[in-house]
């Protein structure tokens, strides 16, 4: 192992979110501060690990993503954000990055949230940096807003905050893992959904320019957002997926009436929402909410009992490539040793 003066090195793993009341827009899209606060639930069975070593040795930040050298603009967003971290620690070493993830980059689950929480705690350390998680949330909203919420398990809440330097803009846990222990998310993957082409971070600028529809969403979340943390408290499952629900249209509509249109979803995705319309419809009650982000997979909610019925009804939709049956995740944590 090399001199600590000359390298030093930290892991750190993180499991991506899904966004229950989404985020879409900043009223800083260099400080990443977004224009309303946003609800998640980290998701168990994903991760990410990250190992960050900077080296005196190194001409260049490098960085790897399962094993193959990223291209440019992964390598350009990583260096950026270690910018950041190189600002805050003093440092002028360049760093080699290795992330590697139990599920496929392309296949738009969040990889930037998760990428960025193991980024930032990895990063961090390396760095000598001793952040306290609400510091690391802050740290890893600079790489992508919703990495704020991955530091945290369970089901998180990233508070817009007001202040223009950022310093009250973080998030933190709402409530435990184990919280709502019936509850699942049946993750919907669509065959041949097309790869994100364009970073969340600026399509939602286009939607603020352009949506007229934005205006009435950002006046809508806030209740929204209390209400489904009222719902997430009182476990009420019945408020639960229609709050789900409202939510993930609104979010569509804003979408879909930004110039031009951002449309996520195929044909399949589209066909999923509708059997969970249906379900609900045919049983008289709320079985299944939905929700996605900006891609084709969709997250399909629902409780333990219901679990088969759900997931055999999504299995028989065309374009459904495969369900995932997953429950709230644990908090980003450090790895052991130093990854060498
Ligand atoms: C629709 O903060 O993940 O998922 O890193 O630029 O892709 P990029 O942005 P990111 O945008 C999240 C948008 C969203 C909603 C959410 O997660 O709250």
């Amino acid at each position: 192992m090399s001199d600590r003066s000359q390298s030093r090195a930290a892991g750190y793993e993180a499991a991506p979110n899904i966004a229950l009341v989404k985020y879409w827009g900043m009223r800083d899209a260099q400080l990443v501060l977004p224009n309303n606060s946003s609800l998640s639930m980290t998701v168990g069975g994903l991760r990410t690990r990250t190992w960050v070593r900077f080296d005196r040795g190194l001409g260049a930040d490098r960085l790897w993503l399962n094993d193959r050298l990223a291209g440019d603009g992964p390598l350009q967003s990583a260096t950026e954000f270690l910018d950041v971290v190189r600002e805050e620690a003093g440092l002028r070493e360049f760093a080699e990055v290795r992330s590697s993830n139990n599920f496929p980059i392309a296949s738009g689950l969040a990889s930037s949230a998760s990428g960025f929480a193991a980024l930032a705690g990895a990063a961090s350390r390396a760095a000598g940096l001793d952040l306290t998680p609400r510091g690391l949330s802050r740290l890893a909203r600079r790489g992508s807003g919703s990495a704020s919420r991955s530091i945290f398990g369970g089901f998180v809440e990233w508070q817009a905050g007001h202040r223009s330097d950022g310093e009250d803009c973080y998030a933190r846990p709402l409530f435990p893992p184990d919280h709502w222990p019936e509850l699942r998310d049946l993750v919907t993957i669509i065959a041949d959904a097309p790869e994100k082409s364009v970073r969340s971070a600026r399509a939602m600028q286009d939607t603020v320019r352009t949506s007229p529809a934005y205006a009435e969403r950002l006046r809508s979340v806030p209740g929204r957002l209390a209400a489904l943390r009222r719902a997430l408290r009182t476990r009420n499952p019945d408020q639960f997926l229609e709050l789900l629900i409202q939510e993930c249209d609104d979010f569509r509509r804003v979408c879909e009436t930004t110039v031009p249109s951002l449309d996520y979803l195929t044909p399949a995705s589209r066909a999923v929402l509708a059997a969970v319309l249906e379900l609900n419809r045919q049983a008289g009650r709320p079985v299944a909410g939905y929700t996605h982000d900006a891609g084709a997979h969709v997250h399909v909610f629902t409780f333990a009992p219901e679990v088969r019925r759900v997931q055999a009804r999504l299995r028989a939709v065309p374009g459904v490539e495969s369900v995932r049956v997953l429950s709230p995740g644990p908090a980003a944590h450090p790895l052991p040793g130093t990854g060498a």
